[in-house]
């Protein structure tokens, strides 16, 4: 009778390898080493995916009807086999959970129907492709490096119909030099996680650009700079981390993850996001689900 309690083969196995006998012996790493990864935790160098689909879980649970909405109406999402998970009846992956906490955020002070969009940096277009399914958009342009500039033009063709794709003008960075884009107006521009990668030089120019063509500009990125090597190994190398640290207009360290330390980061991320003078900040927040990352919305005050 007593055989009854002992431990199951699994555990059998984790107390050979893991909860040994000495497991009590120092407890320095207890909850940060393998001890604990066979207890309350899952080890978070080789548990990515399950920490991702976790954090989309919880996203998706958390959304409201209005922001599954947005996401249900952006159809072909699952061009390029995204990592989802399911959640009130939807298939959600994290890049369009973003998308639709963006433009959510951007519907709230700017009316989008009608409206000539410019986004700076726009990756494989996944705002583009949520906002042109969600509005009666008039025009859009990308302006972008070559490469990426390809990959969106690929994958905004195949996720959007005919009709919305044409309204998409793909413009590469190389050609602003020679005064494209500056003839043209625009309602919105959007820069998300780009100008943070970019040398402070060219955040400059655009943010000319945008006070010179736009009247209202959506900005997300992260607050200032970290150096944090347990976050991911410098997977990327030391070369790496140095190139992002001298990137963006906003150049400070601080720990990302201290609510307070990046409370007190954001009025130099309103003023160094500002594009100029006549600009007001009308809303800023965190933008979800990253600690560091913050989105402010301006707009260009009408000259008299
Ligand atoms: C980290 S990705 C972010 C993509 C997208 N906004 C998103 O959040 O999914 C950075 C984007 O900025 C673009 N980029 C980098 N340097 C640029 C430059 N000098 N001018 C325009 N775009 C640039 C990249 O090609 C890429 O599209």
């Amino acid at each position: 009778m007593d055989h009854i309690f002992q431990a199951s083969r699994q555990w059998e196995r984790i107390q050979d390898r893991w909860i040994t006998e000495d497991a009590a012996g120092d407890l320095t790493n207890l909850k940060s080493d393998t001890r604990n990864y066979k207890l309350s935790l899952w080890d978070p160098t080789t548990n990515g995916i399950r920490y991702l689909k976790t954090l989309t879980y919880h996203l998706g649970m958390l959304s409201s009807a209005e922001e599954l909405e947005r996401i249900r109406r952006t159809p072909n999402r699952e061009i390029g086999s995204p990592i989802t998970v399911r959640c009130q009846g939807e298939t959600l992956c994290l890049d369009y959970l973003q998308a639709t906490f963006e433009v959510g955020f951007i519907e709230s002070a700017i009316d989008l129907n009608g409206a000539r969009v410019m986004e700076i940096g726009a990756g494989y277009g996944r705002t583009c492709h949520m906002i042109m399914s969600n509005h009666d958009i008039s025009g859009y342009c990308i302006v972008d490096l070559p490469n990426t500039l390809e990959l969106s033009r690929a994958y905004l063709r195949e996720a959007l119909d005919e009709d919305r794709y044409k309204l998409i003008d793909f413009v590469p960075v190389d050609s602003l030099g020679s005064g494209a884009v500056r003839s043209e107006r625009f309602d919105l521009c959007i820069n998300i996680h780009s100008m943070t990668e970019m040398s402070p030089d060219t955040v400059s120019a655009y943010l000319d650009l945008i006070d010179e063509t736009c009247s209202a500009f959506y900005v997300k990125n992260p607050v200032g700079k970290y150096i944090d090597p347990s976050l991911d190994g410098y997977l990327q190398g030391q070369e790496a981390v140095q190139m992002a640290l001298e990137n963006g207009p906003l150049r400070q360290l601080l720990d990302i993850h201290d609510s307070e330390a990046v409370q007190g980061a954001v009025p130099a991320f309103i003023a160094g996001y500002r594009p100029g003078e006549d600009w007001d900040c009308v809303g800023d927040s965190r933008a979800l689900p990253w600690s560091y990352l913050w989105q402010a919305l301006y707009k260009k005050a009408a000259r008299p």
